[in-house]
């Protein structure tokens, strides 16, 4: 991404430090301006009419339920030897680009990792889903992944028993994975507490049939899709990361567009047209839940 846009952005973080009487007039004019000059610099380099012509390096971007594992397997690995395929990359902190021979990458990581390859010679493809079934089905998993601890006693003991198993085997887990390494310690945590508030002898006494509204046992999805957190990283999440503005992005100026356009959503339709404009060869796929 283009590096005099980082720098306009770090002036206009001083100047407001420095101002900081902005009027929201000013705040809006200041947000627009980097939404739309971030998709400006965003939209260089696009050339249309070569999406399809699979290129040396293909990186598959794996938005989280889309079906990715499946796709990785079951096709992916079928089509590229071990050898060419790159180290795993899952997350930005292993990303290893010292494998010159690769040719393949497989990763979590949003587009803005394509700044770290050789651009002219990557192809990326991705796999959209209904954004709903998406959304529940980060939940399920959520609560899935979380509710393989509560076979320990306490939190610190599920915590401890885990940090000892990982160190050991040096697998990757799925803790280490963008955006579970925030989802899943976030449910794992409610569903202790309310496990340790439900005590021992109550044994769920509801015989509801709602599995997303069963709260003596697990956060309800209406409380998990509200929070904060899940505005940052679920609900906007595909399409932040295929413009690479993810929290987890390499472009520096990934959170101030990103914060932009959270506080003034109008300004979305700007990474919309990027996101609808991007780079990709697009394989969509719209599953049931
Ligand atoms: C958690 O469980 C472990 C193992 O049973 C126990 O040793 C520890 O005291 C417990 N910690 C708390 C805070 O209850
Ligand atoms: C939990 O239930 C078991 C068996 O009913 C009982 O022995 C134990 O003392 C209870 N523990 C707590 C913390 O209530
Ligand atoms: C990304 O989002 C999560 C969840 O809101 C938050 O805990 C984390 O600190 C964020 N990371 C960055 C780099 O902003």
């Amino acid at each position: 991404m283009a590096r005099p846009l980082a720098l306009a952005l770090a002036l206009l973080a001083v100047s407001v430090t420095v101002l900081p009487l902005v009027s929201s007039a000013d705040d809006y004019a200041r947000c627009e301006g980097a939404v739309k000059g971030w998709a400006d610099s965003a939209g260089e380099g696009d050339n249309a009419g070569d999406k399809l012509n699979l290129k040396d390096l293909l990186f598959f971007l794996h938005i989280p339920r889309t079906g990715g594992r499946t796709y990785f397997h079951c096709f992916l690995k079928k089509l590229y030897t071990n050898a060419q395929e790159c180290p795993r990359s899952y997350d930005k902190l292993r990303f290893d680009p010292s494998h010159p021979d690769c040719t393949l990458v497989v990763s979590h990581d949003d587009y803005s990792l394509t700044s770290k390859l050789p651009r002219e010679r990557t192809s990326v493809v991705t796999i959209l889903r209904n954004p709903v079934d998406r959304v529940f089905s980060t939940y399920e998993f959520s609560v899935e992944v979380a509710a393989r601890f509560l076979v320990h006693p306490n939190l610190t003991s599920a915590k401890t028993m885990t940090s000892r198993v990982l160190t050991k085997s040096r697998a990757v887990s799925t803790l280490d994975i963008w955006p579970w390494k925030y989802l899943v310690p976030w449910m794992r945590e409610d569903l202790f507490a309310r496990r340790d508030a439900r005590g021992n002898d109550s044994v769920p006494s509801s015989k509801k049939i709602n599995a997303y509204d069963v709260e003596d046992m697990v956060m309800p999805l209406h409380q998990y899709i509200n929070d904060p957190v899940a505005h940052e990283i679920i609900h906007n999440g595909a399409t932040f990361q295929i413009t690479g503005l993810t929290n987890n992005s390499y472009f520096d100026g990934a959170h101030e567009v990103r914060h932009c356009v959270r506080k003034y959503p109008d300004l979305g339709r700007f990474v919309l047209q990027v996101a609808k404009a991007g780079p990709y060869a697009v394989h969509r796929t719209y599953r049931g839940s």
